[in-house]
């Protein structure tokens, strides 16, 4: 294996992050390629727990370069602080082990001005994280963004701000009372802060052709999930970026041909944060339980998280939208806990029975259909793969027949250790 991307199979929060750690440590590269400080990989290394929001979890690893490719939006005083968090944890950040694109679009305080007036007195709430994401994705699509490199010309930038300023003023400023920061303001501020990114940033484009004519190992590290992906996803209750396997084509900027194997990380449950269908959502005492013992609250923001069970038909449609080729199954030291188990194998729909949540369905309507198996109650300590319990095998078996994939990892908590390979 010489490529592989990590993409969350659900609705994101799948424990990306430990997976995404542990194997990049075998690999040269690691690449971010989508969505910004909107993410939170948890790493726990030594007891010690790492949240990176931006930068790569390569950097946890001295051989290996983390690259943020120019489809992710960056925030400049974000990054700031990720910086000392890693330096914290005794990591030296140079441009050798980082490098971040000269066209990632930069997040603005007007982006996050907007972001966070929208989502508390807008018509419709998509629950963002309200950092400014969308906001700088729109500017982005429209030509309009500030990208990386405008932020090392300050006459030029002032120019670019003062673009991408005027249209929000009249549309924005007395629609939502937002007391925007004047064009010179802003431009001082991302110049100034600018200083700081700048030994990082490179043509990321031929560093990653380099890497692949050289034959390095490369990890694309996602964030968020396959069902928030903008045109993949459960629009409107999706994230601004191509969270799916296409993201890493058009925002790392590599050939197709170079992607080997696509792991889909997928809790042994479903969660979800914030708004959005979500059919096999639990409202009983089995969901808030699983909800208090897997700490099912947001590493960005803090909310809390729906919890149901883990949903076949919609995970069916990620392996088709990403064409997973194997599954890492996360957080069963949770379902352990639980004194029932469910697995939905179908939706009934519109009078018909389905089984791939194809994105025409409206998941609101869709009804579930499960298939109740023996619960498990394994303890994974000192344990191979071999010695899982036949309730544990049988719920793998369910879940591989179904998607038709190998499920190759087991997660077991939130430690570095607490994981098995099975094949
Ligand atoms: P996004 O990119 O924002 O979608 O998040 P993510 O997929 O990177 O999630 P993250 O890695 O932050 O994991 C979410 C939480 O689950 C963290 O607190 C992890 O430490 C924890 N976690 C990960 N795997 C396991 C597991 O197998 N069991 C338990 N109990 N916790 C886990």
């Amino acid at each position: 294996m010489k490529t592989l991307a990590i993409i969350g199979a659900q609705w994101g929060d799948e424990g990306k992050g430990k997976i995404t750690d542990l194997l990049s440590e075998k690999c040269d590269v690691v690449v971010r390629y989508q969505g910004g400080n909107n993410a939170g990989h948890t790493i726990i290394v030594d007891g010690r727990k790492i949240v990176l929001h931006l930068i790569p979890s390569g950097i946890l690893h001295k051989h290996s370069v983390s690259v943020i490719g120019h489809g992710v939006v960056f925030e400049p005083e974000a990054f700031q602080k990720e910086l000392v968090t890693v330096a914290d944890a005794g990591i030296k950040v140079t441009s050798e082990n980082l490098k971040i694109s000269e066209n990632v679009t930069v997040i603005t305080s007007y982006n996050k001005l907007l972001d966070a007036a929208r989502e508390s007195q807008g018509a419709v709430k998509i629950g963002t994280t309200g950092k400014g994401i969308g906001p700088a994705y729109e500017d982005k699509i429209a030509r309009r963004a500030i990208k990386m490199k405008d932020l090392f010309d300050l006459p030029s930038l002032k120019i670019k701000l003062a673009r991408n300023l005027e249209e929000k003023e009249i549309l924005f400023r007395h629609r939502y009372d937002i007391a925007f920061p004047s064009v010179d303001e802003e431009a001082q501020r991302l110049f100034e802060l600018g200083k700081n990114v700048r030994p990082f940033v490179c043509d990321t484009f031929s560093y990653l052709d380099q890497a692949v004519i050289a034959g390095k190992k490369i990890l694309f590290e996602g964030a968020q999930g396959i069902l928030l992906d903008i045109d993949y996803g459960t629009y409107p209750f999706v994230t601004s970026s191509s969270t799916a396997l296409g993201g890493v084509y058009t925002g790392a900027g590599i050939p197709e041909s170079s992607v080997q194997e696509v792991l889909g990380i997928t809790k042994a449950y479903t969660t979800r944060v914030g708004e959005g269908p979500f059919p096999t959502e639990l409202f009983d005492a089995v969901g808030e339980q699983i909800q208090t013992i897997g700490k099912e609250f947001g590493a960005t923001t803090g909310r809390k998280r729906r919890c149901g069970w883990i949903d076949l038909p919609l995970l069916k449609y990620s392996v088709k939208a990403s064409n997973l080729t194997s599954i890492a199954l996360t957080k069963l030291d949770i379902l352990c806990a639980v004194d029932e188990l469910k697995v939905c194998v179908a939706y009934k729909y519109e009078g018909k029975t389905i089984d791939v949540a194809y994105p025409g369905i409206d998941l609101y309507k869709a009804e579930p259909v499960y298939k109740t198996l023996k619960p498990f109650k394994d303890d994974f300590t000192n344990k191979t793969a071999k010695d899982l319990s036949p309730e544990l095998n049988a719920y793998i078996l369910e879940i591989e027949t179904f998607l038709g994939i190998p499920v190759g990892i087991l997660a077991f908590g939130p430690e570095r250790k607490e994981i098995l390979f099975r094949k």
